[in-house]
C-alpha cells in the first residue's frame, strides 16, 4: 500500500519537469514514510528522490533530506553550502550532515584548497557546530599551509567557541605553538570565554595586552556626563574583537542570538546601557535565560532554550544556530543565573571606546 503510494506520486515527479510545492510536500512524506532501505534498493524510487532534490537545492530542506536517506553522494553540494551559510543552520546542519557522511576528508581539502575567503566561511560554518569532533579539521585550519593570516585567525575564533576547541588552543600556547600571528587573536577570544577555569590558564598563557586588561573606568554617574562620537561608537558595537555584532543585530546587521537593539535608544536610558554592559548579569531580559546542554558523546550546546518537545531540545547557540538534540542523547541540562552576554566585556575596550559605543547606542530610536 505505502510502495503503491510512493509510487503513484512518483510518476507525477518524473513526467512533470518541476514539482509543485504542494506536491513536494507529499512527495517527501511519502518517501520518508518509505524509509532509506526501500528508496535506495529501487532505481524509480531513487529518481523520485534525486527530482526532490533538484527541487530543493539549496535549501535547508535539501539538507534535511540528504541527512534523513543517508545520501553519501551529495558532500560536495553539502560543501558549497556551508561555505555559503556560514552563519546560518543551512550551512551548519551541512557541516553536521557531512561530519557523520565521512567528509572530515572532504572538509580538510577543502580548507587547503579554497580561496581565502571560502575557507574562512567554511571554518566558521565548522565552528558554528561547536562539537569536539571537529577539532582535527579546524587545526588545518590553525595551521594554514599557505599560512594565511586571516585563515588561522578564523580557525582561533571557531575553536574559542567551545570548551574542548578552546582547551586545544590553551595546549598549544602551553607548548609555545601560539606564535605571534594570531596571538592576540588567541588572547581576545580565550580571555572572554564563559569557562573560568580557562579563562584563568587564558590569563596566564596568552594574556590580555597591557593597558586593556585591568584598568579601572570611572563610574557610571561620570560616564553618562562625558561626551562621546556616535560614529565611531558605531564602528566600536561592529568591531570584531569587541564582539556586540556577533549576538546582536542593529536594523539587520549582525547575527540574530541576543535581542536586536535597533530601538533600544528609545528603551534604555544612558545609564541602563552602561548598566547591561557592564554588568549583563544584574537583570537578565525575560525569554533570555542561558541553558547548557550537555551529550553524552561530551558536546555542549549553551545558548537560549528555544523548544522542548519530547523527543528534542532546540538549543540556539552563541552565533545564532539552532541545534536540536535528541533528549536520548542528552547527558544533562541546566539552566544558569548567569546571562549569556558576557560580563568584562569593556575589558575589550578603551574608557572612550565604551563612551562612543553607548553614545551609538541612544541613537537607535524607534522611527
Ligand atoms: C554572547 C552574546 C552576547 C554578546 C557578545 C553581547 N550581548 Fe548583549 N545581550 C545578550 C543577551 C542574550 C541579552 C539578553 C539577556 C540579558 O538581558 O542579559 C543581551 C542584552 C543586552 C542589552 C539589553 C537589551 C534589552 O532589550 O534590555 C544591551 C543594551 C546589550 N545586550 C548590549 C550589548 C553590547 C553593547 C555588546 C558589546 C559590547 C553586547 N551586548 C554583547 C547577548 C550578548
Amino acid at each position: 500500500m505505502r510502495i503503491l503510494l510512493g509510487l503513484l506520486l512518483l510518476n507525477t515527479a518524473l513526467f512533470s519537469a518541476e514539482i509543485p510545492a504542494e506536491k513536494l510536500n507529499t512527495l517527501v512524506g511519502a518517501l520518508t514514510r518509505l524509509g532509506p532501505e526501500k528508496v535506495n534498493a529501487n532505481p524509480r524510487l531513487l529518481e523520485a528522490l534525486n527530482k526532490v532534490l533538484d527541487a530543493t537545492k539549496g535549501t535547508g530542506r535539501f539538507v534535511e533530506i540528504v541527512s534523513a536517506f543517508k545520501l553519501a553522494d551529495r558532500n560536495d553540494e553539502l560543501l558549497k553550502l556551508a561555505i555559503a551559510n556560514p552563519n546560518n543552520n543551512v550551512g551548519v546542519d551541512s557541516v553536521k550532515v557531512l561530519m557523520s557522511n565521512k567528509g572530515t576528508r572532504l572538509l580538510k581539502g577543502a580548507l587547503k584548497r579554497e580561496n581565502e575567503g571560502e575557507a574562512i566561511s567554511l571554518i566558521e560554518a565548522i565552528g558554528n557546530t561547536v562539537s569536539g569532533s571537529t577539532i582535527p579539521i579546524l587545526t588545518v585550519g590553525l595551521d594554514d599551509s599557505k599560512g594565511r593570516t586571516e585563515v588561522r585567525k578564523a580557525a582561533v575564533r571557531s575553536l574559542a567557541k567551545f570548551k574542548q576547541g578552546a582547551q586545544a588552543l590553551l595546549d598549544r600556547a602551553k607548548s609555545g605553538e601560539i606564535d605571534s600571528t594570531i596571538r592576540l587573536t588567541a588572547a581576545t577570544e580565550l580571555n572572554a570565554v564563559r569557562w573560568a577555569d580557562v579563562r584563568a590558564q587564558a590569563a596566564e598563557l596568552v594574556p590580555l595586552p597591557k593597558g586593556r586588561e585591568g584598568t579601572s573606568f570611572a563610574p557610571i554617574a561620570e560616564l553618562i556626563k562625558r561626551s562621546g562620537d556616535p560614529k565611531r561608537g558605531q564602528s566600536v558595537f561592529f568591531r570584531e574583537t569587541v564582539m556586540c555584532s556577533r549576538c546582536h543585530q542593529v536594523n539587520g546587521v549582525g547575527i540574530d542570538f541576543g535581542p536586536a537593539l535597533s530601538e533600544i535608544g528609545t528603551k534604555l536610558s544612558a545609564e541602563a546601557l552602561y548598566e547591561s554592559i557592564l554588568a549583563p548579569n544584574a537583570g537578565i531580559l525575560m525569554g533570555y535565560e542561558s541553558w547548557t546542554v550537555e551529550t553524552k558523546t561530551g558536546d555542549e550546546f549553551y545558548g537560549l532554550l528555544i523548544s522542548d518537545t519530547d523527543k528534542t531540545l532546540t538549543i540556539k547557540t552563541v552565533g545564532g544556530i539552532l541545534n536540536k538534540v535528541d533528549k536520548s542523547a542528552i547527558l544533562r541540562r541546566s539552566k544558569s543565573k548567569l546571562s549569556t552576554m558576557p560580563d568584562g566585556l569593556q575589558q575589550l575596550m578603551s574608557e572612550q571606546d565604551l563612551i562612543d559605543l553607548v553614545e551609538y547606542l541612544k541613537t537607535l530610536k524607534k522611527k
